[in-house]
């Protein structure tokens, strides 16, 4: 039989633990006997999973895009979980729009809320963990950042610039007994797709109703989120740095495969189909 995480991992930090993946992460952590350390902007959505688990989930009040506040959130909750053995960077937000037309504060605020205080996360938590020589830091990506999305240029940005640094430690962390994980979700059924910022209907690119139809059914399509925290569950478990791709099988094994395989051209041309771009 399988040891419980637990044994490998006794505490962690989930961000973004109020809803979707990073609900489902911290809820398959809790049952795996970790204590997590779970954020969200607002500590009245947490409460529900503090009630079910009490003494072993702990509420973090964390603002992505405010550096002060991440430095001090992670700060405040490292100290009292005694330090980290597992860091988990999943909150993010999609943005829908044609690039030029959305103003360029929207796109700047969610790279800053996904790359760069996201690797200010990944920062903190290093020292503590290279310090114990175990551990992982979980970076949460997208299979975006491999078949970017139309209409959603700074999401597709982010996801690769956090598989770029997922790659960078991973060569950094060798030898160290820190696992580094690059985690890429394909289309999962979470609130993602309702907290998307998007302009008024009837605004921008005359594609745009079109485009987001395809992504919502894509969406809707996905498997629930508990598959993902499988799939993170069985990385931990292995605790080996590398990529891990989740989701429908078509996602997350064939089209990785065919882009490997295929042209960027054909690639690209499928991509658009997809969509319903052509
Ligand atoms: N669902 C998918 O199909 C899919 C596919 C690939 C990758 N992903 C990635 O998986 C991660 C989780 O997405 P999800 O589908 O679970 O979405 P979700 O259900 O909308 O959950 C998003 C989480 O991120 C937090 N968050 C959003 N903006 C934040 C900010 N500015 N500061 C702090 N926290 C913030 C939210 O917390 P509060 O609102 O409570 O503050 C919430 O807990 C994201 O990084 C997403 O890009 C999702």
């Amino acid at each position: 039989m399988a040891e419980r995480l637990a044994t490998r991992y006794r505490t962690a930090l989930v961000t973004g633990a109020s809803t979707g993946l990073g609900r489902a992460f911290a809820t398959m952590l809790l049952s795996e006997g970790v204590a997590v350390w779970g954020t969200s902007r607002e500590a009245g959505r947490l409460g529900e999973l503090g009630r079910a688990h009490p003494g072993a989930f702990h509420p973090v009040v964390m603002e992505l895009g405010d550096a002060d506040a991440v430095g001090r959130g992670f700060r405040e909750a490292e100290q009292a979980a005694g330090g980290f053995d597992l860091v988990v960077n999943n909150a993010g937000y999609g943005v829908f729009g044609t690039f030029a037309e959305v103003d360029f504060s929207v796109w700047r605020e969610q790279m800053n809320v996904m790359l760069v205080n996201t690797a200010l996360v990944s920062h903190l938590a290093l020292p503590g963990l290279k310090t114990r020589g175990r551990g992982a830091l979980v970076n949460v990506s997208s299979l975006a950042a491999e078949f970017p999305l139309p209409f959603q240029s700074a999401y597709n940005m982010a996801k690769a610039g956090l598989t770029a640094l997922s790659e960078s430690l991973m060569i950094e962390c060798a030898g160290t007994g820190v696992a580094v994980i690059d985690l890429r979700p394909g289309d999962f059924r979470t609130d993602f797709e309702g907290a998307v910022r998007r302009p008024p209907a009837g605004q921008g690119d005359a594609r745009l109703p079109r485009v987001w139809a395809a992504f919502e059914k894509m969406m809707h399509g996905g498997p629930p989120p508990a598959a993902a925290a499988e799939a993170l569950r069985q990385a931990l478990q292995r605790g080996k740095s590398g990529t891990v791709r989740c989701g429908r099988f078509f996602q997350a094994v064939i089209a990785p495969l065919l882009a490997r395989f295929g042209s960027l051209p054909l690639k690209r041309r499928i991509q658009a189909g997809y969509f319903d771009l052509d």
